[in-house]
């Protein structure tokens, strides 16, 4: 008897850590395009994984292949018996026709069917029927059914979705509203595995927040692909690179991840610094790193993941990362922009009103907004492609702009040129329209070769992105303006470009959705409501989290 409770607890221990997912001899193929190539891998539990790879590499296809909505080329993926795995739908409309509190109880899957099962059988009750609703009650009482109802309420106020909201239809849910509702579904019950694609994407900064609390605190299994690195830092305990067909897990999170493969890249370069030097350097930079996550605020039960980072597991990256690098042509003097009484509207709906702003040398501002169509208005405004409602701004006379708009498509769409030719139009001196010196522009964008021969009006988005950057990069202008920069891009090149910009000696105005982006570039935040601004020297962190700046916005926007 002893013995074997003995053993027990052995056993307990040894499978403390299971393999939550198996992926056994994985393939996948479209057409010629080979994307996963005989992937054996697991994932355990407990671990949260980020799911990094270059755009069209194969994440999303990943992601439905472990979800059971496709079907690989060859190969499987195993859910560990008796666990329960749910998905964060992308699609924002599947479930219109129910209610918000019925959508979330539906993301238990099987209480949802024993209880509509029940329901039924209770509405054209019998004898006969008396026996089942008895085993029904039984796997209900089990589920904790009783409590679905207010746990899904509960669910629903931690995302500030009110009572009021529980019986409205999802149809007539406001979209960022519903997306919360939608979180609240894959998160309901208490799923043993999550899978996310990327989550972020349609959401404010504050139910980001929310989200990275949430998981960074969940012990269970979680795979997510984004290419929000403040979200991965938050929440990953590894990264899941795809790259070659292949998947390689490293512990750490995206910064980890993203610092050691550089040094491992550097160390791999210098052939003649001896190995325990190059050895020493990496100990050191893992003590470091350890250090500051130790530090940070967030104290959650991810962290325990940075006990396990070790030097066998980092490798040099394989990635290409654009070099973008914007220098400027002439400094800018004292005098950088001043803007006075500035206000906006669409259709008389007020965007922003009475706003003063006096930009100094440096100043690299988050203009900030919960309407976004407030952000643009203000770029086009300081552009001339808007007049605003009253106001004034002057640029100082030695500054000169580049400005990035978010919506670019006047640059491409029936434009017929190359992409020599195109960036050719902002060339300033015959030697700069030299093809050797443009193409030089475009190999740093990562379109080398012949890439740079391709007609500009079939890129993707990103590409389209990149090629803007090409053109900002050429016009070395001292005031950089950025309406959402991000979008579209891969996490390579955001990478590439926030080193860029928090490097850059000039000023610079930008809106983003990437936190890191916003936090690690700007020094200065102006909010724009239809009541007036809140301008502050700070950090977009500080920013968000000051007691009183969230009073004042509350009120603000009311
Ligand atoms: N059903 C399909 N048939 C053919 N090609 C596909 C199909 N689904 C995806 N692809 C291709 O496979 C590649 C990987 O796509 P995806 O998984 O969406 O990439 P990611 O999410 O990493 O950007 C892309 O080149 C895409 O065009
Ligand atoms: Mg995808």
């Amino acid at each position: 008897m002893f013995k074997n409770l003995l053993f027990l607890v052995l056993l307990q221990q040894f499978y403390k850590k299971i393999k939550m997912l198996t992926v056994s001899n994985l393939s996948v193929q479209f057409g010629k395009r080979i994307l996963f190539d005989e992937v054996n891998t697991t994932f355990t539990q407990g671990n949260c994984y980020g799911i990094i790879g270059a755009n069209g590499a194969g994440k999303s296809t990943f992601m439905k292949i472990i979800a059971g909505e496709m079907d690989p080329t060859s190969g499987r993926v195993i859910l560990e018996p008796g666990k329960r795995m749910s998905v964060l739908d992308q699609n924002h409309n599947l479930f219109d026709e129910h209610t918000v509190l019925e959508t979330v109880l539906m993301g238990n899957k099987v209480l949802h069917a024993i209880k509509t099962e029940m329901d039924a059988l209770y509405a054209d009750y019998t004898d006969e029927n008396a026996n089942r609703i008895g085993e029904l009650q039984l796997q209900f009482d089990e589920m904790n059914g009783w409590n679905a109802e207010s746990d899904a309420a509960t669910m629903l106020s931690n995302l500030e979705i009110g009572a009021e909201h529980h019986y409205t239809l999802m149809n007539e849910m406001d979209g960022k509203l519903k997306v919360r509702v939608l979180l609240a579904q894959a998160l309901f019950g208490n799923p043993d595995v999550l899978i996310m694609d990327e989550p972020t994407n349609d959401l404010d900064f504050e139910t980001i927040g929310w989200l990275e609390n949430f998981l960074a605190n969940y012990d269970n299994t979680v795979l997510v692909v984004s290419h929000d690195r403040h979200f991965l830092d938050a929440v990953c305990t590894h990264v899941s690179d795809i790259d070659f067909g292949k998947i390689t897990h490293y512990s750490g999170n995206y910064t980890f991840w993203y610092e050691s493969s550089q040094l491992a890249a550097r160390q791999k370069a210098q052939q003649n610094k001896k190995a325990e030097e190059k050895k020493a350097e990496l100990e050191e930079f893992i003590r470091r790193f350890s250090a500051n996550v130790a530090k940070s605020k967030q104290a959650t039960s991810r962290k325990k993941m940075i006990e396990k980072l070790n030097l066998d597991e980092i490798k040099p990256s394989s990635r290409r990362y654009p070099a973008i690098i914007f220098d400027v042509e002439r400094e800018a003097g004292d005098q950088i922009l001043n803007i006075q009484n500035l206000s906006a509207s669409v259709d008389g709906e007020v965007l922003f009103k009475g706003v003063d702003l006096n930009m100094a040398k440096g100043d690299k501002i988050v203009v900030f907004s919960k309407d976004s169509r407030a952000t643009t208005a203000f770029y086009e405004i300081l552009n001339k492609q808007q007049t605003p409602d009253s106001g004034t701004f002057d640029w100082g006379i030695t500054t000169t702009q580049s400005y990035l708009p978010v919506d670019n498509h006047e640059f491409f769409d029936g434009v017929d040129l190359n992409l020599v030719d195109w960036l050719r139009q902002w060339v300033k001196t015959e030697e700069e329209r030299d093809e050797v010196y443009v193409r030089g522009f475009l190999g740093k964008m990562i379109f080398s070769g012949e890439e740079a021969l391709k007609k500009c009006n079939v890129l993707s988005g990103g590409e389209k992105v990149r090629c803007m950057l090409s053109r900002m990069m050429m016009i070395r202008a001292n005031v950089l303006m950025l309406d959402e920069p991000t979008n579209h891009l891969d996490l390579e090149s955001i990478t590439a470009f926030n080193n860029s910009l928090s490097n850059f000696k000039g000023s610079v105005l930008f809106t983003t959705h990437d936190h890191e982006f916003a936090q690690t570039v700007g020094n200065r935040i102006l909010e724009l409501t239809p009541n007036g601004a809140i301008d502050r020297y700070m950090t977009f962190d500080e920013y968000l989290e000051d007691e009183k700046i969230k009073e004042l916005r509350l009120k603000m926007y009311s």
